[in-house]
């Protein structure tokens, strides 16, 4: 019995160096943070876009040491306008994480986004032997499972949605809210972060699709779907053995000679739900508020350019770096700037020992489906206190961070002070639990559990 994977992004994006050879970098995100590990555990197949290069069409992965194979599906540049920055990017991103004034609800991008998701269907169709699991991720492919479903009636397919679950009343603001609905449906087991977002997808079905739901399971076109929440984890001993090695420590030990002051980081990608400018701006009150602390406590700021075509994405990197621009103009004496900001992706090891380095992360996103990032810094501190958003999917598990609303500049102020003023004893015991928690749900249990419960799923009776 094999593993299909289909997700949109690519685990390792290739570029070619000087002699002609390819190269094979990780991509940043989430989900490929997650699943490349799962698939290196698992073995089996991985179908997505290949961007770069794509006359590339199939290789094993990663390539020193390769443990499954990547089947890359090449998209027009009209399809990837579309689908990806089209509708996956301006109607189903902006909604799901409720910001409906973005959204553009274009019949065009509909359409190309069918015929890509075909695409994908196809792929794994023709990939696919019996007894194999299929496992379909994220909003980029929701009609995958149905079009799978529709060729193969008794395939094991399996779906992940990886951003939130909106209230019913702004997913209903979609056209093809049905149809999309219909499309996860196809699945036998369908998992989310968060018991939220599940509440919020039965209750979608019940509503928009008037379909009948029972405890666990949506009843729909004479299946039944069972729809579960299971929040992805980290490999928390990978990341604590990195986090202190040698190099890493030598890393963090050199960036904070550097700064000479405290340390408050963000590491996200640029994307205007991860919170960044209100984030500036509290940081801005946090400095007006407290004036000692000018020259002793900078903000770091790491952002990862992302999906740059679409207009509100160039909007948020234009007011970051206005925003940027004047609080340091403001602050700035005697050779400090306050905020100190790196637009670019970071290699891991220079991740982790940003982690390390912090005395405090912000972890701010006005919505987040869960937010991996918290459960790095989680896993790597040294003595750190996480700063989290209510509205990251994390916050149910992460009890033990400093909980804030980001839409509040002065709670968030205040956080920072907190954070900022935590006795080391208190820091330590809060990582403590934090990775005792991460360590109980990592992501190895993720994976196994998902495809475990995915092999016993009886998929039959309605
Ligand atoms: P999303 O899925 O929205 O991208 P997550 O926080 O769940 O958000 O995952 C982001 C992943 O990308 C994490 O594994 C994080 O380490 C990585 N990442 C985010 N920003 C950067 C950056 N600037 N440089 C390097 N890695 C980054
Ligand atoms: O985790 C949510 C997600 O949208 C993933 O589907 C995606 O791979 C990641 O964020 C990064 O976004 P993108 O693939 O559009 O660069």
């Amino acid at each position: 019995m094999g593993l299909i994977v289909l997700s949109n992004r690519e685990p390792y994006a290739p570029t070619r160096n000087d002699n002609g050879e390819l190269q094979w970098t990780p991509s940043i995100g989430g989900l490929t943070a997650a699943l490349d590990p799962a698939l290196q555990h698992a073995g089996g197949t991985w179908i997505a876009w290949g961007e770069q290069h794509p006359d590339v069409t199939d290789v094993d992965l990663p390539t020193e040491q390769p443990r499954y194979r990547l089947k890359r599906i090449r998209l027009s540049d009209a399809e990837v306008r579309d689908y990806y920055y089209g509708f996956s990017n301006r109607a189903l991103w902006p909604i799901s994480h409720y910001f409906i004034e973005r959204t553009q609800y274009h019949a065009s991008a509909w359409r190309a986004y069918v015929n890509v998701n075909r695409r994908f269907a196809d792929a794994a169709i023709a990939a696919y032997q019996d007894g194999d699991l299929i496992w379909v991720h994220d909003y980029q492919l929701a009609l995958v499972p149905r079009m799978i479903r529709d060729a193969l009636p008794n395939a094991r397919i399996g779906f992940f949605w990886h951003i939130p679950w909106p209230s019913v009343e702004v997913f209903r603001t979609l056209p093809w809210d049905l149809d999309i609905l219909d499309g996860i449906l196809g699945a036998d087991l369908i998992g989310m972060h968060t018991p939220d977002y599940v509440a919020h997808f039965q209750n979608t079905c019940r509503r928009a699709l008037r379909a009948d739901t029972s405890g666990d399971l949506v009843h729909w076109k004479g299946r039944a779907a069972r729809i579960v929440d299971r929040p992805i984890g980290i490999e928390v001993d990978a990341y604590e053995h990195l986090a202190t090695s040698p190099e890493v420590e030598d890393t963090a030990d050199r960036i904070r000679r550097t700064l000479q002051t405290q340390i408050l980081l963000g590491v996200d990608r640029l994307d205007y739900t991860k919170g960044i400018p209100e984030r500036l701006e509290a940081f801005d009150l946090f400095l007006d508020r407290h004036p000692e602390t000018r020259g002793r406590v900078t903000l770091l700021q790491i952002a990862v350019p992302s999906r740059e075509r679409v207009d509100s994405y160039r909007q948020l990197r234009n007011q970051v770096e206005g925003l940027v621009g004047r609080i340091n103009g403001k602050h700035t004496q005697g050779g400090w700037s306050p905020i100190q900001y790196i637009y670019r992706g970071v290699p891991r090891d220079e991740l982790v020992a940003h982690y390390r380095a912090a005395d405090a992360m912000l972890v701010t996103p006005l919505r987040d489906g869960l937010n991996l990032v918290a459960k790095e810094f989680a896993a790597c501190a040294r003595d750190g206190a996480l700063i989290l958003s209510r509205f990251a999917g994390a916050a149910d598990e992460m009890p033990e961070a400093i909980q804030v609303n980001p839409y509040s500049p002065e709670n968030l102020s205040d956080a920072m002070r907190t954070a900022l003023q935590m006795p080391l004893d208190e820091k330590k015991a809060r990582l403590t639990r934090l990775r005792e928690h991460l360590r109980d749900s990592d992501l190895h249990a993720w994976t196994d559990t998902f495809l475990h419960e995915l092999k016993l799923q009886d998929h039959g009776g309605a």
